[in-house]
């Protein structure tokens, strides 16, 4: 269980000053629970889920992890990046053996736990290709097995997707909702894409910016397992994108004002 309790976050830089980034944030996400985080650029986001995984330390407030108070990066989770952070001179196998090498599991074991991840990604014989031979959609399945290849139990998804086409993007999410479906895992992932956030989370974190608080959690009642295809033709999808359509849009004219 992840509980985050009264998190506030302020970055002092110069020229600008202060930035409140993030206010009273209160959160608990259940083992195995899938958390969509939405809102409008800049409401603090990336740094809530940096919290999470020990790479943000809060101003104020806690963040624990089954009890235990993250004070700096962990082993509980692994994080999926929008640009993927790959290396480029290594091949597709050592980028997924990475985490566990930086962990430090042996040659072998690693070797055999990257061939394994490959293949849940779908990418069993690019295994001696460099990213650069890839396509985005294929470099993003090497950074999400490089995540699950530590197997982790909190997976740390920040807008994964966001750098790919709609189409790839598509068959991404079919593919995750896949994986976790098979081998669940704690999800925090974060976007700003409205159909996405309700595809694929149990609950949604609306988000507004300055201050960076959360708005409002939202339930989302569409039965598992998913697939987009059939979510897409669900009323509960179509309602619940209206009314994250709605009060972003009422954000944003908020913050024009
Ligand atoms: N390292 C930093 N130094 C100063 N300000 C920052 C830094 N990182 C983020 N911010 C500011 O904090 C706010 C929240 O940023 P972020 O968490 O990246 O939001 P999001 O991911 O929702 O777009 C923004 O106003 C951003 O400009
Ligand atoms: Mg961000």
């Amino acid at each position: 269980m992840i509980t985050i309790e009264n998190v506030n976050h302020r970055y002092i830089s110069e020229g600008r000053g202060e930035t409140v980034a993030l206010k009273d944030v209160n959160l608990t996400i259940a083992d195995n629970e899938f958390v969509t985080v939405i809102g409008p650029s800049g409401c603090g986001k990336t740094t809530l889920m940096r919290a999470v995984g020990g790479l943000v330390l809060p101003t104020s407030g806690t963040v624990d992890i089954d009890g235990a108070r993250v004070t700096g990066p962990h082993q509980k989770s692994a994080i999926v990046f929008q640009n993927f952070a790959l290396l480029p001179w290594e091949t597709v196998e050592k980028n997924v053996a990475f985490g566990l090498e930086l962990a430090g599991v042996p040659k072998a074991e690693r070797m055999a736990k990257a061939r394994a991840y490959i293949e849940k990604v779908g990418l069993t014989g690019f295994e001696q290709k460099y990213p650069r031979e890839l396509s985005g959609g294929m470099q993003q399945r090497v950074g999400l097995a490089r995540a699950l290849a530590v197997e982790s139990p909190i997976l740390l998804m920040d807008e994964p997707f966001g750098a790919l086409d709609q189409q790839t993007r598509r068959y991404m999410q079919e593919e995750l909702l896949d994986i976790w479906q098979q081998d669940r895992r704690t999800v925090v992932f974060v976007t700003h894409d409205m159909e996405e956030a309700v595809l694929l989370g149990d609950r949604i974190v609306l988000m507004s910016a300055r201050p960076g608080k959360i708005e409002e959690v939202i339930d989302v009642d569409l039965p598992r397992p998913r697939s987009a295809a059939r979510a897409e033709a669900s009323p509960e999808l179509t309602r619940l994108k209206e009314y994250l359509w709605e009060r972003l849009r009422d954000m944003h004219e908020k913050a024009a004002v």
